[in-house]
């Protein structure tokens, strides 16, 4: 269980630079970020680049890789050069994204179905890049057997690591990840591979761990926004269960973090009132942390002023039990 290794998936729009260092201080169990995706890296001195989010004085730079959504081999060039001038050791290449204005334009996972495009593409970028270069990819984007022709690419190249989402584009993230075909899929792939999709609890983890043996790299998405003591949970599974945490003080730790993300962002953007859209998409999967988390959910998603959202935090965490 000691050689599990977990790490977040980025989402754009919640897990930035405060998410991640604010989650940091009041959980464990992580052991690598990425940042949400970077686009238009038009200049060697990209302005997008001159950003809290990748500013190494923010961020931990040996657990953190930066992500870029590019088809561009000279962008993803410009990315990695500039990346490594402040200190990071990978960038990571999304091929997942579903959302259908990235994935028309053959972008994300919409680029799935082109293996002579991607083929071009890694040509250009490897041999030229001197930093690890990852990817992240779904199954496909019209279907799960686009992926094939790509393993065959990916196996040409030294990638740094493959994390596989086992949906397609088209699913967005409706249905059930395909955990068999990620399986299927293991002895065709010559780079270290993740796992990603639809770990939730300890026990999702452990049916899909035993399904995608030797695999024992895993990546965390909306199971731990919703639970954020997911990761500490399945590393101590097994070792220290019997001495799980009360509930009082999870629920005081759930506090906390809520309380010192919002104090933060506010901090960071001199009280703007946007903060709360970024709390509200956070709370989007919080509230199933507590029971009746949908009741929860109505109250959160109308409030519209800081003080009002203030209040209806502190009533839930007076009045609602958490799971
Ligand atoms: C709102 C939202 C934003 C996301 N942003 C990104 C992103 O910037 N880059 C990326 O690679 N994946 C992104 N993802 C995908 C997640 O990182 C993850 O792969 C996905 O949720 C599947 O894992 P899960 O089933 O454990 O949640 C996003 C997902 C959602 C729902």
């Amino acid at each position: 269980m000691n050689t599990i290794r977990l790490s977040l998936g980025p989402f754009q729009g919640i897990t930035d630079a405060p998410f991640r260092n604010v989650f940091k201080k009041h959980f464990g169990g992580i052991d690598k970020y990425y940042t949400p995706f970077f686009t238009g890296i038009q200049k060697d001195h990209a302005k997008n680049l001159q950003v809290e989010e990748i500013d190494p004085t923010c961020n931990d730079v040996e657990t953190l890789t930066p992500q870029i959504l590019s088809t561009d081999a000279e962008e993803i060039l410009r990315f990695a050069t500039q990346c490594k001038k402040l200190g990071y050791k990978e960038i990571n290449l999304n091929m997942g994204c579903p959302f259908p204005r990235v994935a028309n334009k053959k972008r994300g996972s919409g680029l799935l179905p082109y293996p002579e495009k991607i083929e071009a593409m890694l040509n250009a970028v490897f041999g030229r890049i001197d930093l690890n270069f990852s990817i992240k990819c779904r199954l496909g984007y019209f279907n799960p057997d686009e992926i094939v022709p790509v393993i065959d690419i990916f196996n040409q190249y030294p990638l740094s690591e493959l994390i596989i989402h086992p949906r397609i584009g088209k699913q967005l993230y409706k249905g059930e990840a395909d955990v068999k075909r990620f399986a299927e899929l293991i002895p065709m792939i010559k780079a270290p591979l993740v796992y990603n999709g639809d770990i939730v609890s300890v026990d999702s983890f452990e049916r899909i761990r035993k399904q995608v043996q030797p695999v024992n790299e895993f990546m965390l998405g909306r199971g731990l926004l919703a639970n954020p003591f997911l990761a500490e949970e399945i590393k101590k599974n097994g070792i220290l269960s019997e001495f799980s945490e009360p509930v009082r003080q999870k629920k005081d730790r759930l506090h906390a973090y809520v309380v010192d993300l919002y104090e933060d962002r506010l901090r960071h953007t001199g009280g703007s009132p946007k903060v709360l859209g970024r709390m509200k998409e956070l709370w989007s999967y919080l509230m199933y942390s507590f029971d009746e988390p949908q009741e929860i959910w109505r109250k959160i998603k109308k409030i519209n002023a800081l003080k009002e959202y203030e209040e209806a935090v502190d009533a839930v965490f007076q009045e609602r039990r958490i799971k």
